[in-house]
């Protein structure tokens, strides 16, 4: 350490020179120890101090900066990470449609549930849907104090320090108008030029290049050296806000404009259309101009124009009502199919994939694709050592779309569907639906939980992004883990450290792992010994239990144990009022409620779920609006609805924290009945259960 205690002005060039080379090799190696193997030799905070006094040296001697300097490595993983930021208002995402249909649909959608006559005037937005990452970009004062990216859409990563370095995003907005507290979401992107030029600088650099404009946008946002992203030209364009404490218009157009006067980029191909001819029409011209836009977007995004019109639509689990992705058409391209493997997925479904030769389309190379299903592969006859046409389209998995029977080997066979599970060996069977009378398309194992395959799909569920989320558990190592006995059912995760400070082979010393990964992952799975009861049930992986299914039946029955209780006397008892209560609920079907009972009258499923509540605790859904009267109220609407669809007043009604059932019973607090109601009312009169009409349900949540 000898030269470093020289302060960095007293340096000579030469020395300079010596201690970055030495500084070079020793924090290459630093991060060798710690991404490699885990084990880091020093601390944090000396391994900073090292960065520090490297980006010194080089920012008073610039030209000596070496090509393999640790400032320009790329993806050199931080020793910190960005932190966490909680939106106050959910990042969504976009539903999408693919076709002219889809248009039409989308607009008939929103007039059905807005209650619009088909001459009634209903004008959208159409803007390009730009190829990039969103972020949300906070403005307090008229100051940014805060930008974060989408994440998981609740919560996302605090990158304000590289945002700033972005010259499309104000610092300080002048306009007098600008609103008190305003948070703008937009695009964050990169042009095809400056994509070129990064990779270009990083090849010369012997760094890694990207594969597309939108990782390299990614990989330059979420840099822990904000110089780094200084360095590259990344763009933004506005199209959207989060919390805001006053909107500056009553449509999507003026806000829009509000964002120009601001100072804000917004796309000039956006335009306001009048019916679906429009949008189709501004869709054609938006693609048009695609190839010279010189960035890239890959559809065209439909909004409804009118604000109070958005607040009405509201929002499903993941996308808004009231927006719609148009995508472009997908890429094509043909290669060889060298193999069809099975997988079997955490249902025991039979899913064909076709091992490809590996082949660039848009950008991407391919080697995997689906085959849907036995059926698909039967009428399409696509055999094995066939020439196929694939194609993917954004960011869905590519599909073989055909087979070029010019190109077909002369001793091909057709594919043989497997009937016996290829991971466990029992029957595979295409079930006949009992309401239908038809055939399943999908082939399952019936092996149930004695099939390693849906023993690991359910377990790689249960701790994804969207149900126990814990991170340092991906799909690799849940496969190693259950493969060497140390996690074979949901409620190991939480005995793991347990175990493994008795054992003899600790996880450190497992190839790949390391003290500091072993205790992050500890850490991780501490952090979701609580667990919001929504998340519980959707991570369970029951049939047909979406997350959507999931708030339904976390809010109607608000506690883990009242779900238990409720759904072993479903199962206990097929004619009683449990399995009644539980197809009451608006939003739960037959099928989705066979399923859910069906679940819990499994005794393995059920020590399961006993043994995960030995090690957690399961928080009740936070009630949406704790303050509205219906908040907590189980609301049954009945009759004919004239100021909103049922649609409309269910969505409105849940949003206000209330719970929405199809019929009336005993637990029914409010029946909202127009005119024509029938049996439920008469029903209500008799238990007594207040009953108030249309105006007074607007009455009651205040919104006359
Ligand atoms: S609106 C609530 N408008 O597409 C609606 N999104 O697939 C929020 N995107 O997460 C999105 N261009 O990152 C909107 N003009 C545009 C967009 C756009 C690109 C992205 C955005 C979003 C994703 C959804």
């Amino acid at each position: 350490m000898s030269v470093r205690t020289v302060p960095v002005s007293d340096l000579t060039a030469e020395q300079a020179a010596a201690e970055l080379a030495a500084l070079a090799a020793e924090i290459a190696e630093h991060d060798r120890h710690y991404h490699v193997e885990d084990a880091p030799v020093i601390a944090d905070a000396d391994y900073d101090a090292l960065r520090q006094r490297n980006e010194a040296i080089e920012a008073r001697f610039p030209h000596l900066a070496r090509p393999d300097s640790p400032s320009k490595r790329v993806g050199a993983t931080p020793s910190e990470k960005f932190s966490k930021v909680q939106h106050a208002v959910a990042m969504l995402s976009l539903g999408n449609a693919f076709g002219d249909e889809d248009v039409a649909d989308f607009a008939k959608t929103v007039r059905r549930f807005l209650s619009l006559a088909d001459d009634d005037p209903l004008t959208f937005t159409a803007e390009p849907k730009i190829d990039g990452l969103s972020i949300s970009l906070r403005y307090e004062q008229r100051k940014l104090v805060m930008a974060a990216t989408r994440g998981d859409g609740a919560e996302g990563e605090n990158v304000t320090a590289n945002v700033r370095t972005i010259k499309d995003v104000p610092e300080h907005v002048e306009s007098a108008d600008f609103p008190e507290v305003f948070e703008v979401r937009g695009e964050i992107y990169l042009s095809h030029a400056d994509f070129a030029n990064i990779n270009e600088k990083q090849a010369d650099a012997g760094a890694k290049t990207f594969a597309n404009p939108r990782n390299a946008a990614a990989g330059s946002l979420r840099q822990l050296d904000s110089s780094i992203t200084a360095s590259r030209p990344l763009k933004f364009f506005a199209y959207g806000w989060g919390e805001v404490s006053r909107l500056p218009g009553e449509t999507q157009w003026d806000i829009l404009d509000a964002f120009r006067r601001w100072g804000f980029p917004v796309n000039d191909l956006t335009r306001v259309c009048e019916n679906v001819d429009q949008l189709l029409a501004q869709y054609a011209e938006i693609e048009l101009h695609r190839a010279g836009l010189g960035y890239d977007i890959d559809g065209v995004v439909y909004k409804v124009n009118r604000l109070d019109y958005q607040d009405r639509l509201g929002a499903r689990s993941r996308t808004p009502r009231w927006a719609v992705a148009h995508k472009f058409a997908a890429e094509k391209a043909t290669t060889v199919l060298e193999d069809i493997e099975i997988q079997v997925g955490r249902t025991g479904a039979l899913t064909p994939v076709a091992r490809l030769r590996p082949v660039t389309v848009g950008g991407v190379v391919v080697s995997n694709a689906t085959l849907h299903n036995e059926d698909e592969i039967a009428r399409k006859d696509v055999r094995v050592g066939d020439t196929v046409v694939i194609q993917r389209a954004g960011d869905v998995i590519p599909q073989v779309l055909a087979s070029v029977p010019e190109m077909r080997p002369d001793n091909s066979t057709p594919f043989a569907f497997p009937e016996l599970c290829p991971v466990c060996g029992s029957h595979a069977v295409r079930e006949v639906n009992e309401k239908t009378g038809r055939v399943d398309a999908v082939r399952r194992c019936m092996g149930g939980l004695i099939c390693p395959a849906q023993r690991v799909e359910r377990l790689k569920h249960f701790v994804s992004r969207n149900a126990f989320d814990i991170e340092g558990l991906g799909d690799k190592v849940i496969e190693e883990f259950y493969t060497d006995g140390l996690i074979q059912s949901p409620q190991d995760v939480f005995s793991l450290q347990a175990r493994d400070e008795r054992s003899l082979k600790r996880l450190k010393d497992r190839e790949g792992w390391g003290e500091t990964s072993v205790r992050n992952l500890f850490a991780a799975i501490d952090e979701r010994r609580m667990i919001p009861l929504d998340r519980f049930i959707f991570a369970l992986g029951i049939r047909h239990v979406g997350e959507t299914t999931a708030r339904i039946l976390a809010r109607s029955y608000g506690s883990v144990e009242a779900v238990r209780s409720a759904m072993l006397d479903a199962a206990g008892d097929r004619e009683g009022e449990a399995l009644a209560d539980l197809n009451n609920i608006d939003g739960i079907g037959t099928t989705v409620a066979d399923a859910i009972v069906e679940f819990f009258g499994e005794p393995h499923n059920l020590s399961v779920v006993n043994e995960l509540l030995e090690h957690l605790t399961v928080t009740p859904l936070e009630a949406v609006d704790t303050g509205s009267p219906v908040s907590g109220k189980t609301v049954v609407f009945t009759g004919s609805l004239e100021r909103m669809s049922r649609d409309e007043a269910k969505a409105m009604a849940e949003r206000l924290g209330a719970k929405v059932s199809g019929s009336v019973s005993k637990k029914t607090d409010l029946v909202v009945a127009g005119p024509k109601a029938g049996s439920k009312l008469t029903k209500a009169n008799e238990l007594g259960i207040e009953v108030i009409d249309e105006d007074g349900w607007f009455e009651r949540v205040g919104m006359n």
